[in-house]
């Protein structure tokens, strides 16, 4: 393989503002200097990948405007192989958040260029998914182009999905995850009306019995549930750190995670390995910019 993970997704502006608390309708709050990085929970997972060591590869679409040169830039200067990265079709995604004094945040996605992304780019792309031992997705671009990803894996290969923001999904796409990865309330979304429990532990049981191979259930400070049989479910411990800016580690994760298990690592320790990315991500400003490297991984 030349690539240890394709990344499919998507590729925002992040235009942010600390705020002391969030307005309600109709209401208007000061808050600090607006703070641009690059972002996008496809754009994210790339550079965390590489920030790692992982040969990566991004397919994903930006505007042809400044935003899109931001985002270009900062894949390039992460090792990202940008080939698939194809530019034109609307204005860059742009993601409006607010992050409290607690370093969580809220976020209004404005698709943009993602929402172009098509099905025929992804079948333009077949020579990608060949050279790739892992490929990852989300669901800030279009459906029916997670759809094609699904489709255009090549044998052998192993696709991980964190489907944020959540909605629910067809068979065929829950039937290829190895694993599906969900916060709580993903979890909630995806399962419908099948989330007949309030037990996380329960969740990866009917997780599970919707199709995918392996499922990941993370649970901010409580640590992560994994599991590829419902009566195997391992919880792997979290890393206590203080919260700076939480933005993007879910997609550090999901990237880091992915890798591990490309480099043959167990679902328990490749979840404990990118529980530890998250938390060195979360200590810091940013998305991309909070990232670590494998050393700084290794020191905490
Ligand atoms: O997951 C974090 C990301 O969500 C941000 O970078 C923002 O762009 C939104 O896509
Ligand atoms: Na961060």
């Amino acid at each position: 393989y030349d690539y240890d993970l394709l990344v499919v997704g998507s590729a925002n502006a992040d235009l942010v503002i600390g705020v002391e608390r969030r307005p309600g309708a109709g209401e208007t709050v000061l808050g600090s200097d607006l703070a641009v990085h690059p972002g996008g929970k496809g754009a994210n997972q790339a550079v965390a990948a590489a920030r790692l060591g992982a040969r990566t590869a991004l397919l994903a679409r930006v505007g042809d405007d400044g935003h899109g040169r931001l985002l270009l830039e900062s894949q390039r200067a992460a090792g990202v192989d940008t080939v698939g990265v194809l530019v034109g079709g609307a204005p860059t995604g742009v993601a409006l958040i607010t992050v409290d004094p607690s370093g969580d945040n809220s976020i209004v996605v404005s698709p943009g260029a993602n929402g172009r992304l098509t099905p025929g780019d992804v079948r333009a792309a077949t020579s990608l998914f060949h050279a790739s031992r892992v490929v990852s997705t989300q669901l800030e671009i279009p459906l029916e182009t997670v759809v094609e990803v699904v489709r255009n894996l090549a044998p052998g290969s192993r696709f991980v999905l964190n489907p944020s923001p959540p909605r629910p999904l067809p068979a065929e796409v829950l039937a290829a995850c190895d694993p599906l990865i969900v916060n709580e309330h993903e979890a909630k979304v995806i399962l419908g009306e099948a989330c007949v429990s309030d037990r996380p532990e329960d969740w990866a049981g009917l997780l599970l019995a919707k199709g995918p191979r392996s499922v990941v259930v993370t649970l901010g400070a409580e640590g992560s549930l994994v599991a590829s049989s419902p009566t195997d479910v391992t919880r792997v411990a979290s890393v206590k750190v203080d919260a700076v800016d939480t933005t993007g580690a879910g997609d550090a994760f999901t990237a880091a995670l992915a890798f591990r298990l490309g480099a043959g690592a167990s679902l328990a320790d490749a979840a404990a390995y990118a529980s530890r990315v998250g938390a060195v991500a979360v200590t810091r400003q940013g998305a991309q910019d909070s990232f670590p490297t494998a050393r700084e991984v290794e020191a905490l």
